[in-house]
């Protein structure tokens, strides 16, 4: 017997994986009779489903609760699912035992035109994007980014923004953020400054976020120290900002994820592509529609 559980996320997941599966099924239909290609790109893919373990009640309230594990569909068969469906589907994992379940999972949709890619999705998805002439070729998409991490660099977002023709929900890691800039800049080591620079492809953010801070010792001298003075909002903006400056059709304000304990876990980021002021004002007032409501 094969093990395809997949267990991540928190209860927020559910409002995260609801996002996508409005936008995927209002895009396919507002795309449906435009002569267009329809791809739909998950670059971290999991397995297709969440397993989740929830308590049970028991009958009547009578005996112990009981935790029973739920399996519910992840990105994957959210994409598969959409109607009318996507004329390609990539599905990007890097662990093998999950590409593997993904590979049974497409077996079970048989008519779909869907294949799974074991490797990096850096990798994957900067090839991707350069091999299609998009416009040309009339072929627009939907890209997820849902990392567990910090995984997503710089140089995957600015090939998806340089299509032109790809809208993007990213996942952005908050919690990976603070650990990787602490608020006293000694504690920032190469590791955690290799980290970001290659996230936000610059290393202007320690520049903007660090600020020399005057602290009076007991014997009323002055020490200087670099401080980080950006907060989860003003870093969310500085990220906002960042988008902004490589997806011509526009960056919407994202959705803040909490962990369990009401800490900032991540935000969940629309961008457009397409420079075009009719398709990114379409896809803008979908997604800023969805994350209304989602708020
Ligand atoms: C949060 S899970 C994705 C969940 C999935 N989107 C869903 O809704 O079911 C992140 C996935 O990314 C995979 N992963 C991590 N690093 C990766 C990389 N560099 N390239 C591709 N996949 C990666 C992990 O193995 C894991 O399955």
């Amino acid at each position: 017997m094969t093990d395809d559980r997949h267990e991540f996320g928190s209860s927020e997941t559910e409002r995260k994986l609801d996002c996508l599966r409005k936008y995927l099924a209002a895009y396919s239909i507002a795309l449906k009779n435009k002569n267009l290609s329809r791809i739909y790109i998950d670059a971290f893919a999991g397995t297709g489903s969440r397993t989740e373990t929830r308590a049970v009640l028991p009958f009547m309230g009578q005996g112990e609760e009981a935790l029973v594990e739920v399996s519910t569909p992840g990105s994957a068969r959210i994409a598969l699912e959409t109607q009318p469906p996507f004329h390609h589907v990539l599905l990007i994992e890097k662990d093998a035992r999950r590409a593997a379940v993904l590979e049974r999972l497409l077996k079970t949709y048989p008519d779909s035109r869907a294949h799974v890619r074991q490797g990096d999705a850096n990798q994957i998805v900067q090839h991707v994007c350069k091999r299609y002439h998009w416009h040309e070729e009339r072929i627009r998409g939907v890209v997820f980014l849902d990392p567990y991490g910090m995984e997503v660099s710089w140089s995957t977002v600015e090939a998806i923004a340089n299509t032109q023709a790809l809208d993007c929900w990213y996942f952005f890691p908050l919690s990976g953020l603070y650990r990787n800039a602490p608020k006293d800049q000694n504690k920032l080591d190469q590791s955690k400054i290799d980290a970001l620079n290659r996230v936000f492809g610059t290393s202007s953010w320690m520049t903007d976020w660090y600020k020399t801070d005057l602290q009076e010792d007991l014997f009323g001298e002055f020490k200087a120290d670099m401080r980080r003075t950006y907060d989860v909002n003003r870093i969310e903006e500085w990220v906002a900002g960042r988008l902004r400056e490589v997806f011509k059709g526009g960056v919407l304000k994202p959705m803040r994820l909490h962990h369990p304990g009401g800490a900032p876990m991540a935000s969940l980021f629309f961008a457009v592509a397409n420079p075009n002021p009719a398709a990114a004002k379409l896809a803008k007032d979908i997604a800023g529609h969805i994350l209304k409501v989602g708020i």
